[in-house]
């Protein structure tokens, strides 16, 4: 959510900041701000709103300084305000904080500080963290040692960079729980907390580890760990290319990711699901350690959750054993049951998400064994589960999930397929996965070269008060996800649930204007569903039906019908189902015109409970 920036070496360095900070526009923000160094001391500019409206203040003053940080907030303490956006001065004026995270102990701090006669500018836990390191610094005269000494003070999760006018020449960053990347250049270095924001200028990166401190000049960058014992900067060379990053041509961020998904699948799929059927998971665990699990608990959130539950019918589909899904900001207060022979697995796009990184580390206290799929190489998820299997989808940049659910659904499919084979299952139903899964890459692709047909249904729907989606079983699930989607970025309000349930009170919201977007990929359900149309029709609303190109009767009970290729297992088809339910969501706000990439309220990475 919200983005660092900082730059130190020879060049304009506001300029680069200000680019870098561009670049995790995508993250969601609602403010943002810079600091620089002058021949005065560090001037801070800072607005709430899009960068746009701090880049004009920035032209008005020309800054011209070869130290900066920059930073774009998402609020969580104290509303997007001009003087709630980072960064944040000490006391003195000296220093200068940007952070990013929660510091959980600000009140008792800022209470403590107050005693002592501080006074605050803003409603921030940032502000507070700035005032820590100024009295650290009003203390030993050292920044290095007052941001050591301050980040004992602090609690909860944050990174934290650090300029002081009395140490020019230096930058300090720190992680606790939350990311920063560091990039090497040539007489130059920069920082950031994700790699997008570094590769214009320099493709090798350092990763800082939990608890890590850098100090950065031009020249050097000096590393410590937690118990500030120095250790050596290990510098990876990033080879994926930016522009893997922007948007190649298309409109938005969405559509590219709609359209990217047969290959991001593809990847997913690749050196894993083998031509003779089998399964390679290689970073999992050994046979014996996979048979020993008799429950699999999945914990995520938003659209990781809803992967989670269609892996939740391949899996019990194919091994009969018990899959819990379960929302990751639920799960740790809910009191779980969590058993020995467990597995916990973890699902997340970004790997950062607090939640599911909290419900990932309760289950690790508890002592089973956790497996994570995730997308983002190297993220906190990731590093911490005992197993990872990577989605492999490549960076996903709009806040909407949508390549990412269709792999973590593939990743799903090969965990049951890997985990069937061990536990043993019905051979057809294995075969029927397998060959749907193997096939999985070109039904997307069919599925996308059916848009005009979508656009034709986004254009009757557009102005709809109120949109159902609508299913059973697995296309129930897809149901969730499709309203989601419209819910976050065409703002339409929505009401899903299993096609079975409408008549126990969300019926009684349908009348003319109301459509209902019905997902009916599933053969053995389909009269059900059908008399569940028929009952929307009753009532004047507007049915859209997605079905498979095999159905022909289902056509004829609906305003609309959206076509996808038959598949005959019914997960990967209902999978199939969530393409045009993207596609509705993405030309509807279209049409809308919605800010697509960037949904009001909402942010990519939530790394806040
Ligand atoms: C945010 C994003 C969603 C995402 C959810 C979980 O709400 O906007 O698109 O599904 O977080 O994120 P994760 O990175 O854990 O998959």
């Amino acid at each position: 959510m919200c983005g660092i920036a900082g730059y130190i070496g020879p060049k304009e360095a506001v300029g680069i900041v200000l680019d870098q900070i561009t670049r995790l526009e995508y993250r969601g923000y609602d403010s943002a701000g810079v600091a620089f160094r002058t021949d005065h001391g560090i001037e801070v500019l800072k607005r709430a709103g899009k960068l746009t409206n701090l880049r004009q203040l920035v032209a008005e003053i020309r800054p011209e300084a070869h130290v900066a940080m920059a930073h774009s907030r998402w609020a969580t303490h104290g509303a997007p305000t001009d003087s709630n956006a980072h960064p944040h001065y000490d006391r003195t004026g000296r220093i200068a904080v940007i952070h990013n995270g929660i510091i959980e102990n600000y009140l008792e701090l800022a209470q403590e500080l107050k005693a002592r006669g501080h006074t605050f500018r803003s409603e921030t836990d940032t502000e507070v963290a700035a005032h820590v390191v100024g009295e650290e610094y009003e203390t030993c005269g050292a920044l290095t040692e007052a941001v050591r000494r301050a980040v004992q003070r602090l609690r909860g999760a944050f990174a934290m960079v650090v300029m002081c006018t009395d140490e020019p020449d230096k930058i300090i960053a720190v992680r606790n729980a939350s990311p920063l990347v560091l990039g090497v250049g040539e007489g130059e270095n920069f920082l950031a907390s994700d790699i997008p924001a570094l590769l214009p200028f320099t493709r090798k990166v350092i990763v800082m580890d939990e608890g890590d401190l850098a100090v950065l000049t031009k020249d050097e960058i000096y590393l410590e760990d937690a118990e500030s014992r120095p250790k050596l900067p290990k510098v990876v060379t990033i080879d994926w290319d930016v522009e893997a990053a922007e948007k190649g041509g298309y409109e938005h961020f969405m559509i590219k990711e709609i359209h990217e998904q047969p290959t991001a699948v593809r990847h997913c799929l690749s050196g894993r699901l083998l031509k003779d059927g089998t399964v390679h998971l290689p970073d999992t665990f050994d046979a014996d350690t996979w048979r020993r699990f008799e429950r699999i608990v999945i914990v995520a959130c938003g659209t990781a959750y809803h992967a989670g539950l269609l892996g939740k019918y391949m899996i019990e589909g194919l091994i009969r054993h018990p899959v819990e899904v379960q929302y990751a900001s639920e799960f740790r207060y809910n009191n779980p049951i969590i058993r020995p022979n467990d597995l916990v697995l973890a699902i997340s796009q970004s790997g950062e998400t607090a939640d599911t990184l909290a419900a990932l580390r309760l289950a690790k206290e508890q002592g089973v064994k956790t497996l994570a799929i995730v997308n983002v190489v190297g993220s906190s998820i990731a590093r911490e589960a005992d197993a990872v299997i990577y989605t492999q989808a490549g960076p996903e940049i709009c806040v909407a999930s949508t390549k990412a659910y269709s792999a973590q659904v593939a990743t799903l499919a090969l965990v049951s397929l890997h985990a069937a084979r061990l536990f043993g299952s019905d051979r057809e139903k294995l075969d029927r996965l397998t060959d749907a899964l193997t096939r999985l890459p070109e039904t997307l692709e069919a599925c996308l070269e059916r848009e005009a047909e979508v656009v034709r249904v986004a254009e009757r729907l557009q102005n709809a008060p109120l949109l159902f989606f609508l299913g059973r079983g697995a296309d129930a699930a897809v149901a969730l996800e499709g309203a989601l989607k419209m819910k976050e970025i065409a703002y339409i309000p929505t009401q899903e649930s299993p096609a079975g349930e409408m008549k126990h009170g969300p019926l009684a919201l349908v009348e003319p204007g109301v459509a209902a977007v019905f997902g009916l990929t599933n053969p053995t359900t389909r009269e059900k569903v059908i008399s569940n149309i028929k009952e929307v029709k009753a009532r004047g609303g507007t049915v859209v039906a997605v079905v498979m190109d095999s159905d022909s009767h289902t056509p004829q009970e609906a305003d609309e019908v959206i076509r996808i290729p038959h598949t005959d297992s019914h997960t990967i088809a209902a999978l199939a189902s969530a393409l045009p339910l993207q596609l509705l969501a993405y030309h509807v706000a279209r049409l809308r015109g919605c800010d697509i990439d960037q949904p009001r309220n909402l942010a990519k990475s939530v790394t806040v409970e």
